[in-house]
């Protein structure tokens, strides 16, 4: 991050992003059946470049989360599962084990293959959070899968000087002079991932490097671009146009949302399902290897 990250702070001539689209979360369900609400990767065109996909799911009704996500396969991206209430719990062919609690991040590299699950481990009250896809480049698609949890307590969280706060799940701000960076960095897509709390009418500017795509995700309260009378509504993603940073306000209700950019890789994308290649081709291979594959051998899950 650090390369982009001086670059984009010398513009001559800086320019803040536009609302370019609004992609609306539509309610659907994966795994077992968990309800959730999705926005990029949601149908036709609402991919972004590197981000495939992103989930959010909140609800009270353990019968909307408890039969969890049981033993599956991904191949060709990462996963980002961003946990704000509950706990769950994943295991891999590899024998990663990993509790997620509230306020922690799992980083999935599923590389050229992984077979998880993952599995709510509480029975009642509130689960809430967010799974992210983000591509992998063409290059890095067949590399040994890796995993890593981050505990709540590994994030940068601050105070944000007109109010609210800002954790740092990956990227790097500036708050205050002080220059705090998340625990994810080293990847191809120089991820931003941001969690921005705001009060009413308050505000909050980050630089973003120019080419990025970036997207705001509205989960509580609404908000606006600087400039730009369009409110969006809770469970709504603004797409920016490119530029040097983006300039958001919070409101009536205040706002908490994702704050998400990432370097596309401009390289042709083919899923199907848990597996995003590059060729139709791969996709088949990795298909038949789903059933036949040293992967599904060594499972023990
Ligand atoms: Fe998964």
């Amino acid at each position: 991050m650090s390369d982009s990250h001086s670059a984009m702070t010398l513009p001559s001539n800086p320019q803040a992003r536009r609302l370019a689209r609004v992609i609306t979360a539509m309610n659907t369900s994966d795994g077992a059946g968990v309800r959730l609400r999705r926005s990029l990767g949601s149908g036709e065109g609402t991919r972004l470049d590197p981000f495939l996909m992103l989930d959010e799911f909140s609800s009270e009704n353990p019968g909307d989360y408890i039969a969890g996500f049981p033993s599956h396969p991904h191949r060709g991206f990462e996963t980002v599962t961003y946990i704000l209430d509950g706990h769950m719990r994943h295991e891999d062919h590899l024998g990663n084990q990993g509790d997620l609690k509230s306020g922690g991040v799992q980083w999935m590299t599923a590389g050229r293959g992984i077979i998880h699950s993952e599995m709510p481990q509480q029975e009642e009250g509130r689960m809430r959070g967010f799974q992210l896809w983000i591509n992998l480049p063409a290059r890095e698609k067949m590399k040994p899968a890796g995993y890593r949890d981050i505990q709540a307590d590994e994030i940068p969280v601050r105070a944000l000087t007109g109010g609210g706060r800002v954790k740092i799940i990956a990227g790097t701000v500036t708050i205050s002079s002080e220059v705090l960076t998340g625990p994810i960095s080293g990847l191809t897509t120089e991820p931003v991932y941001l969690d921005v709390e705001l009060p009413a009418g308050a505000s909050f500017s980050q630089p973003l490097p120019r080419g990025h795509n970036a997207m705001a995700y509205v989960f509580e309260g609404n908000l606006q671009l600087a400039g730009d009378s369009r409110m969006l509504p809770t469970h709504s993603g603004a797409v920016l146009s490119d530029g040097d940073r983006v300039d958001l306000i919070a409101g009536s209700t205040g706002a908490r949302f994702l704050l998400l950019a990432g370097l596309p890789l401009n390289e042709p994308v083919v899923q199907y399902g848990p597996f995003v290649m590059n060729t139709v081709e791969e996709i088949e291979q990795a298909r038949s290897e789903e059933h036949t594959s040293e992967l599904q051998s060594r499972l023990h899950l």
